[in-house]
Parts: C-alpha cells; sequence; structure tokens
C-alpha cells in the first residue's frame, strides 16, 4: 500500500533516523555507521558519522557492476558547438577513473582542494566525479564570475589544482578563460599552481603556462585508479555563495548524506525511474548543476544532459523542446526566467507544436518565485504537471516542493507546495515565536537539518554559527521570509538579506557596492534588485559622488558598469546606476535599501520612523522618475 504524503512527512520527523537508514540502504557503503544522526554536538549534527562510503562508485561503477554500462550516462548536447556526444556509463567510468589518475599523478591527494572553472563541457562534469573518485574536494566556480571572485574562491579553498578550459561559449560569443584564470592567480598570488587545461578548438591554448598541462596529455599518461574510501562526513565539494557581505561563503557538503538525499529525491520528488533521462538546464556552476546534472541522476542510474547553450537564441525558442524531442527526456528542471525568455520569443508556442514532447512528465522550476502567469502558461503549453520547488546552495536539494513520487498535491500556483521530508520547516516573527498558520515571518528550519544540507562552511564554523544558527537558537536560518498556510503549503516572499536574485543568479548587493566603491569619485553608494519582468530582479545602483567632483554622467556610469561586470561579472550587470546627492539613511547611518526598493518598485511605502532625513526619499524619487 503506497503511504501518503502526510505520513512519510510525520516519520520523517518523528523517527529521523529510521527514515534516512532506510533511504541510505539503495547505496553501497564500504563501512556501515555507527551512528545515523550525531546529535553529541548539537547545534552541530552529523549524518552516518562512523561510516565510509565513495560517491563517484554509487554513481558509476555500482551502475556497471549491476549492468547498466552500456545505457547512456552523460549526454552531451551542445547547440553552441553543433555537437551531441553521448558517454555510456562504462565510458564515463573510463573516462572518470583516468582523469582521476591524472590527479593523483599531479600530487593531488585525498581531502586536497581542486577549483573547477569550466565552461559546461563533459570534461567539467568528468573533473567533478575524478575527485569524487580519490576523496578530493572540488570547488565549482561559474564561468560567469570574474577574475576577483574567482580570485576570493581560491584563496578561501587553497587548492592544490586547477582545473579549466581556454573559453567558454555564450551563444555566439567565444569566451576567453585564460586572462580570467591569470589575472585571479596573480590577483591571489598563486601564478604557480598546477593547472590541467582543456584546449577547445574555438579557441586553443597557444602559449601554456610551465605550471598547467593540456587535458589530452594529462589522460594520455594517466592510469585509471579505483575509488577510495572516504568518510561519509568527509566534504564530497564546496560551493560558494552570496550572503549579505561581498565575501563568500563556502559551502561544504558532506559525501554520505549529499549521496543518500539526493537518490531519495529521484524517486519521490521527481519520480523518475533508473534509465530514464533527466535535464536540468542549470550550469553545473550553480548548485542545481551540481546536484541535478551531475549527482542525483548518476546516483540514481538515470541519463543525464549536459546542455551547452541558451533557452533561446541557440538558435531560438524552440531550442529546448527540440532537446526533449531528440533525447527522450522524461522530467526537466530549470528556473522560471528560462520559461520567462521562451515566451516572450514564442507567446504562442508555435515552436512546440513543430515539436514531439511527449516523453514529458513533469517540469521543475526553482532558483527564484516562479510567478503564477509563468506556471499558468507552462502548464497550458507543455500540458504536464509543473512544479514549483524552493532551495538553496545551503540545502543542496529541495525544501519545500510538491513530492510527485509520493503522492502529487493540487498546485496552488506561486506556493513550491509543502516541506518536504525531513525539513521540519516554521515560520517565527522576529522574536522567535512562530506566527499563527497565514501570518507572514522568517522561514526556518528546526534543527536538526536533513542529510546532504551544510554541516558548516569551509574552514569557517564560527561564520557557519553565526549566519544561520545563532538569530533562533534550534533553528536554521533560510534568509527567506514566507508564510505557512493552514494546508501547510509555504508561500517564498522575500529574502531578509541583502540577496537579490537575477535569471535565478543569487548575488550579493554587497559584492556589487563594493565593486563600485574602488572608483576614486565614489564617494558611497548601494544597490538593490529592483523587479524585472525578464530576469525577476536586476541591479540597480546609487552613487553619491565626492564633494567637488565633476564628471560626464554617461561616461561614469558607463565606467561603473564595466566595474561591475569586470569584478564580479558579466551576470550581475546593472541596470542602470543613478548618480544621486544623498542616500536614505537611518540615524545609525543604514542605509534604508528595502525602502529604495519599494520606491523603484511603484509600490506603496511607509517613511521609517528612523530615517534621518525623510526629504532623500523624494529625491531618490526623482532621480528614477528622471
Ligand atoms: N560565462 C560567461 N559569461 C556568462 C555566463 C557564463 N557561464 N553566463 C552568462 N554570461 C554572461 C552573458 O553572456 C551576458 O553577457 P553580456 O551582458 O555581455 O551579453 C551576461 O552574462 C548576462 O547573462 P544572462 O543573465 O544569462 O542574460 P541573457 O540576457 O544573456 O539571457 C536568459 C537571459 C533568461 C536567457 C538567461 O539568463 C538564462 O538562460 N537563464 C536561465 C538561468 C538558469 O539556468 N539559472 C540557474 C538556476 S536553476
Ligand atoms: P541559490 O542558493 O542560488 O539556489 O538561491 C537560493 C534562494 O533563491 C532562496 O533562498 C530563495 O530566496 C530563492 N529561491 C530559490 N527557489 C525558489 C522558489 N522556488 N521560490 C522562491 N524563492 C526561491
Amino acid at each position: 500500500m503506497s503511504v501518503s504524503y502526510k505520513d512519510q512527512y510525520q516519520q520523517s520527523i518523528e523517527n529521523p533516523e529510521q527514515f534516512w537508514a532506510e533511504a541510505a540502504s539503495g547505496l553501497e557503503w564500504i563501512k556501515p555507521w555507527d551512528k545515523v544522526l550525531d546529535d553529541s554536538r548539537k547545534p552541530f549534527y552529523e549524518w552516518f558519522s562512523g561510516g565510509e562510503i565513495n560517491t563517484c562508485h554509487n554513481a558509476l561503477d555500482r551502475h556497471c557492476s549491476a549492468g547498466r554500462g552500456g545505457q547512456a550516462a552523460l549526454i552531451y548536447d551542445s547547440p553552441v558547438t553543433g555537437q551531441v556526444i553521448t558517454y555510456s556509463y562504462d565510458e564515463l567510468l573510463d573516462q572518470v577513473s583516468r582523469f582521476a589518475g591524472a590527479l593523483r599523478g599531479c600530487g593531488v591527494n585525498k581531502g586536497d582542494r581542486v577549483i573547477v572553472y569550466m565552461p559546461m563541457i563533459p570534461q567539467a562534469v568528468i573533473a567533478m566525479l575524478a575527485c569524487a573518485r580519490i576523496g578530493a574536494i572540488h570547488s565549482v566556480v561559474f564561468g560567469g564570475f570574474a577574475a576577483k571572485e574567482l580570485a576570493t574562491r581560491i584563496l578561501d579553498a587553497g587548492p592544490a589544482l586547477i582545473v579549466s578550459a581556454s573559453c567558454g561559449i555564450e551563444g555566439s560569443k567565444v569566451i576567453p578563460y585564460m586572462p580570467l584564470l591569470e589575472q585571479a592567480l596573480a590577483i591571489a598570488d598563486t601564478q604557480d599552481m598546477p593547472r590541467i587545461l582543456v584546449s577547445r578548438p574555438e579557441l586553443p591554448v597557444d602559449d601554456l603556462h610551465p605550471s598547467a598541462l593540456l587535458w589530452d596529455q594529462a589522460m594520455e599518461q594517466a592510469e585509471a585508479v579505483p575509488c577510495v574510501p572516504v568518510a561519509a562526513t568527509d566534504p564530497l565539494y564546496i560551493l560558494y555563495t552570496s550572503g549579505t557581505t561581498g565575501e563568500p561563503k563556502g559551502v561544504v557538503r558532506p559525501n554520505g548524506g549529499h549521496a543518500v538525499a539526493l537518490k531519495w529525491s529521484m524517486d519521490h520528488i521527481y519520480d523518475v525511474q533508473p534509465g530514464e533521462v533527466y535535464w536540468a538546464a542549470s550550469d553545473i556552476g550553480w548548485v542545481v548543476g551540481h546536484s541535478y546534472i551531475v549527482y542525483a541522476p548518476l546516483l540514481h542510474g538515470c541519463a543525464t544532459i549536459l546542455y551547452e547553450g541558451k533557452p533561446v537564441g541557440t538558435p531560438d525558442a524552440s531550442a529546448f523542446w527540440r532537446v526533449i524531442e531528440q533525447h527522450k527526456v522524461s522530467c526537466l528542471f530549470t528556473a522560471p526566467t528560462a520559461f520567462r525568455a521562451i515566451r516572450r520569443e514564442d507567446p504562442e508556442g508555435k515552436l512546440l507544436k513543430q515539436h514531439d514532447i511527449g516523453s514529458l512528465k513533469t517540469l521543475f522550476l526553482a532558483g527564484e518565485r516562479c510567478d503564477p502567469d509563468t506556471l499558468h502558461w507552462a502548464e497550458k503549453q507543455l500540458e504536464v504537471p509543473v512544479i514549483d520547488h524552493w532551495w538553496q546552495t545551503e540545502s543542496g536539494w529541495a525544501m519545500a516542493a510538491n513530492p510527485m513520487g509520493i503522492e502529487p498535491l493540487p498546485i496552488k500556483a506561486g506556493s513550491p507546495t509543502v516541506p518536504v521530508p525531513g525539513y521540519d520547516i516554521r515560520v517565527l516573527d522576529d522574536e522567535g515565536e512562530e506566527v499563527p498558520r497565514g501570518d507572514s515571518g522568517n522561514i526556518v528550519v528546526k534543527l536538526p537539518l536533513p542529510p546532504g544540507t551544510l554541516p558548516t562552511l569551509w574552514g569557517n564554523q564560527q561564520r557557519y554559527f553565526d549566519t544561520y544558527l545563532s538569530r533562533f537558537p534550534g533553528y536554521y536560518l533560510t534568509g527567506d521570509a514566507g508564510v505557512l498556510d493552514e494546508q501547510s503549503y509555504l508561500w517564498v516572499m522575500s529574502r531578509i538579506d541583502d540577496v537579490i536574485n537575477v535569471a535565478g543568479h543569487r548575488l550579493s548587493t554587497g559584492a556589487l557596492e563594493e565593486a563600485l566603491s574602488t572608483n576614486r569619485v565614489v564617494a558611497e553608494c548601494a544597490v538593490i534588485g529592483v523587479e524585472d519582468k525578464l530576469k525577476g530582479e536586476m541591479p540597480l545602483g546609487f552613487v553619491v559622488l565626492n564633494a567637488g567632483t565633476t564628471v560626464d554622467q554617461a561616461t561614469l556610469k558607463a565606467e561603473l558598469v564595466q566595474t561591475v561586470r569586470s569584478q564580479v561579472g558579466p551576470i550581475a550587470t546593472p541596470r542602470d546606476i543613478l548618480v544621486v546627492a544623498r542616500l536614505p539613511k537611518t540615524r545609525s547611518g543604514k542605509i534604508l535599501r528595502g525602502t529604495m526598493r519599494k520606491i523603484a518598485d511603484g509600490k506603496d511605502y511607509k517613511t521609517p520612523a528612523t530615517i534621518e532625513d525623510p526629504t532623500v526619499l523624494e529625491e531618490i524619487a526623482s532621480a528614477l522618475e528622471d
């Protein structure tokens, strides 16, 4: 008899050890755990302590031994280079075990960090799995980040080696990676860092640094190596994410809990069976890419698609339908912004009618709130359930979703449905009291968090505690605000910090402000996220110039936009930069970004009682009108 969502959820909260031990039995363990949940160091928890596992073994070797070796594992579909390459499980295992040997040959050992700064090419996935194979910890840096962001991550992770490529391809643009990499290594003062580089035909590596080895050479010389046992609690990867300050946070992902949670999610959330084709149209630089391009589909024995293209422009708004038809995709996962882009170009869905997408069972959306309009449009076009689900880099997998593999629940547009088993989600007021159902407040998760979630920040347990656990003792602070309704549906309304979400990319306004402040004429500045029809939000900058400065404003704006692009990355390009005489502040000097945002979005706002000078708000409104 099938178990209802309510029963499964209840079991996961009341008896988490039994619940997750059962889920863990679907994987192969080198040594069984001593304790499913180690709560001896509250508020820090560990899952499957004492256990030993290897994530790569469970993602590849296990399936090859079980007779899945000839099945497609990785389908590289690249409209920007005109290639489709399919790797079977056997072929992927061969590549990964040889690249693991290459890493070893370069002196990379268990526990060492490896930075992966790569476009969406198979070598990126191979490098990640190869790290997992030898117990090295990968840290993938999104290709759209500029040199300074890469340097920050190099400095924090302290890698033994970097894997990169000569270029990325964004639509029709070739983006050279080498200047960015060399600049980052110079900023981090690590110019001699060993690196392995993929030389792409679109822009071959011409001047090989003495510390660099080409991918093909490295593979030729390498011998395949077996998986090493790692502790379930050892990190599989570090993924940096934006917080309130410009300093990114290194989210740590442990091997054991991660494998258990992701495999469980494929059955229970996504309702996908081994052998089916799963497509997360995201980027390996983001958590969605880590979890649902690489690890979850492979842990589950699915074929996963690595798509090097865009929803539009590669070549047009039918790109997604072509991929679904060609590879018989049964589950698609992307960000709402991708669907807004498709809709903008093909509002009637005419291009869709030219394709047979009958293999598609479900569309999952995440990365930002899905507006009901986009949800309904996607439902109408695709004629399959469209599921908004809510999660973040820190959790690594969905915290609220419609559990399609347990019991599909009625969809309420605008809500990511209900808490996922394992997540005891509550809504608290600022004093830490639970608010009545239907009222809004801080969305938190009662500890312990389930397996797969972050146990700490890389090298900074104190920052982990301060950021997530200290505000409401006994709860994890998600950073989102919202409502739990009478039927336990969650409504995620806004962030409580200065994080903004641009086209599903999470950015810190602090990092953008740091970039603007580097200009010698800028006395102070503020960046806010304003509503955008395509990207959800876009950054908008306000700058106050040093007294007596005379500059051509158009030239200055162009210069400042360029500064943000080169220091943070092109994905953070501000919609505009406004020069203002003053910024609205509280009497204690805090910039009133929330009020500025409401003015910019044309929403009603109250003049805060703590404001130093209310007339500044009128100045901001008038700058926005101009
Ligand atoms: N490497 C280098 N540059 C990159 C990049 C990457 N991986 N990704 C984006 N950029 C650049 C783009 O080329 C663009 O540069 P430009 O300003 O010089 O033209 C800039 O960053 C902004 O890119 P983007 O935010 O992608 O906007 P866009 O207008 O090019 O495309 C969308 C709009 C909606 C099509 C696109 O944002 C998209 O596909 N979004 C889906 C997002 C997604 O998958 N998010 C993952 C979370 S699940
Ligand atoms: P990231 O860590 O980049 O995945 O960003 C996580 C943040 O994106 C969350 O904390 C939310 O603010 C937002 N987010 C992600 N998915 C959703 C969703 N389905 N609904 C609302 N907000 C979302």
